[in-house]
């Protein structure tokens, strides 16, 4: 019983009382509808298994020399439910992608071929959220794509999942302010 207790309020309670005051950092939004969507094909097709979304402290990882923005703290996924930590980095991080790559199309073309943009890349392509068209029906914006990289003779059209992901990339962004919170105490490093 006693240990039972000591493990709900170290677990439990603890932390909701250390949490409860936390407040959105600077810049951080509500999701749109579109971008809420985009998380779920991101949480689908397991994007978290080998992306984190968490730069660390460089004395933990030399995360600051990779250009991956400040250390993450708690106000950034004040909107995240459930958060997208991720622990694996088979590629980078990606907590603020929207700054450092805010182009759509760029997105859209690496989904549907990572390869056409940086040789070697061990990520999978995601062809099945795109149609390959060989024409644009009204209403499509086709990928433009490195040349030699779209089917001869057809065009790549992201589907809603596709724009509703990039809109969900696009929109990472973590790089405003940390406030340090009421009552004085400055957030750690
Ligand atoms: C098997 C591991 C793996 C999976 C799964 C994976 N990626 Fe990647 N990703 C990588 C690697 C490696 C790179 C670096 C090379 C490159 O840019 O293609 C990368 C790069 C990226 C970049 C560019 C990062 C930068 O800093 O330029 C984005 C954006 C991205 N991935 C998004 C995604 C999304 C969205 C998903 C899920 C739909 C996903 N990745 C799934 C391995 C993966």
């Amino acid at each position: 019983m006693t240990m039972l207790a000591l493990a709900t309020s170290a677990l439990v309670v603890l932390p909701y009382l250390q949490l409860q005051d936390v407040k959105p950092t600077e810049g951080t939004k509500p999701y749109t509808a579109a971008q809420l969507r985009g998380r779920e094909v991101y949480i689908a097709n397991g994007c978290i298994y080998c992306h984190s979304q968490q730069p660390r402290d460089s004395a933990y990882a030399p995360d600051d020399k990779r250009g991956w923005g400040r250390v993450a703290v708690a106000g950034d996924y004040y909107y995240d439910k459930p958060h997208l930590l991720g622990t694996m980095r088979t590629g980078p991080d990606l907590m603020n992608i929207g700054v450092r790559q805010p182009g759509a199309d760029w997105h859209l073309g690496h989904l549907y071929q990572p390869r056409a943009y940086v040789s070697g890349s061990i990520m999978p392509s995601y062809p099945y959220l795109f149609d390959v068209k060989d024409a644009p029906e009204p209403g499509d914006k086709p990928v433009t794509l490195p040349p030699g990289y779209a089917p001869p003779g057809k065009v790549v059209v992201p589907t809603a999942a596709a724009s509703d992901l990039v809109a969900y990339l696009q929109s990472l962004n973590r790089t405003g302010a940390v406030l340090p919170p009421a009552g004085g105490e400055s957030n750690p490093r």
